[in-house]
């Protein structure tokens, strides 16, 4: 089979593709022939060697897929070869940016008709960062206010999404006039321009009060000033940060407010079946439906690398191998 791999970690253009031995499933794996691979963020922060947690090399990145069941491991009974699935975890080192990959059976997932193969590669890591952020860190409950920072990304439009369907208010920011449309026709009710001065003072004049809760996508920028964006008891979850930010503990004490971290490997085996069983809800019900950005050739991965870092965002980016 051809792959991505990683033979050194570097600039994007490290990443090639190569003829690999195709893998096997042991017991209680599932070998997916993929359609599509999701690429995240950290993707690339993985394959830059910046970052905590990268496989030794040589490896495939990717840990997002779409396909189908090309055969099971032994004792596996919730997927069978020709179902329609979306991965969200590949095995450490052989990753989805493959035409094949192997999973770990609770990490497979039914994908509905209804979805392309593409919008399966986008579920795993921005619909389930955006649920746990919501539900799981903030503990967010139907009637509050949530702004989410970079509402034109994977994760952003999924948190739009994904407010909207449990009965609370979503608002975005972005950076771009598409971006601006992108977040309102998936459910935003309000959206603001994170390039301009004075925005989120914008946000909280154009709402009346403070927010529940925000959902914070690049926290060395924002931090500080989310702080004082928020009501009484409100809850700022850090789901991406690329440096060091100043804050004024005091913002918080008047409020009773908190600063939660997330990091999705964090969350237990029992929260993520929980996340799943919600995401596959609603993608068969219609009310998730990931945004596809842009389709790119699997030998272009350094291609989408580039773009996932330095491109406006206007939802997901994946390799079609
Ligand atoms: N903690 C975790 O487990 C976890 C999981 C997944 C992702 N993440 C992190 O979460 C972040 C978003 O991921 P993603 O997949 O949605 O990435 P993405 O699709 O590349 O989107 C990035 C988003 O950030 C926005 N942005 C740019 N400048 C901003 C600013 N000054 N203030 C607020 N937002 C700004 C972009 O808006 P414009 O392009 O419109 O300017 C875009 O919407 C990344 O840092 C990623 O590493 C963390």
């Amino acid at each position: 089979m051809k792959a991505i791999r990683v033979r050194s970690f570097g600039a994007p253009e490290v990443m090639r593709l190569e003829e690999v031995p195709d893998p096997t499933p042991g017991p209680g794996r599932v070998l997916v022939r993929l359609h599509a691979a999701g690429v995240n963020p950290v993707d690339c922060y993985l394959r830059s060697g910046s970052y905590p947690g990268a496989p030794p090399t040589p490896y495939t990145p990717g840990s997002d897929g779409a396909g189908v069941v090309e055969r099971v491991g032994a004792g596996v009974g919730r997927v069978v070869a020709g179902d329609r699935v979306y991965v969200a975890a590949s095995l450490s080192g052989a990753g989805t940016y493959s035409e094949l990959t192997v999973c770990e059976e609770q990490e497979v997932f039914p994908l509905p008709e209804s979805l392309s193969f593409a919008q399966g590669a986008a579920v795993g890591v921005p619909y389930a960062t955006a649920y746990r952020a919501i539900f799981q860190r903030a503990r967010a409950v139907p009637g509050e206010a949530v702004l989410v920072h970079g509402a034109s990304g994977g994760v952003g439009l999924a948190a739009l999404q994904l407010l909207k369907a449990a009965g609370l208010m979503g608002l975005g920011t972005v950076g771009s006039p598409e971006g601006r449309a992108l977040a309102l026709s998936q459910g935003a009710s309000g959206v603001f321009d994170h390039r301009q001065p004075g925005y989120l003072e914008e946000a909280v004049k154009a709402r009346g009060r403070g927010f529940d809760v925000i959902l914070e996508m690049l926290a060395n920028v924002n931090l500080g000033r989310d702080l004082k964006a928020l009501a009484p008891g409100g809850r700022v979850v850090v789901i991406g940060s690329r440096g060091d930010v100043q804050i004024t503990p005091r913002d918080l004490m008047g409020l009773d407010a908190s600063i939660l971290g997330m990091r999705l490997p964090n969350a237990s085996a029992a929260e993520r079946a929980s996340i799943h069983a919600a995401l596959g809800a609603g993608l068969a019900n219609g009310t998730l439906h990931p945004v596809i950005a842009r389709e790119i050739p699997l030998a272009e991965a350094p291609r989408a690398h580039h773009d996932v870092m330095e491109q406006k965002a206007l939802g997901k980016i994946v390799l079609v191998p």
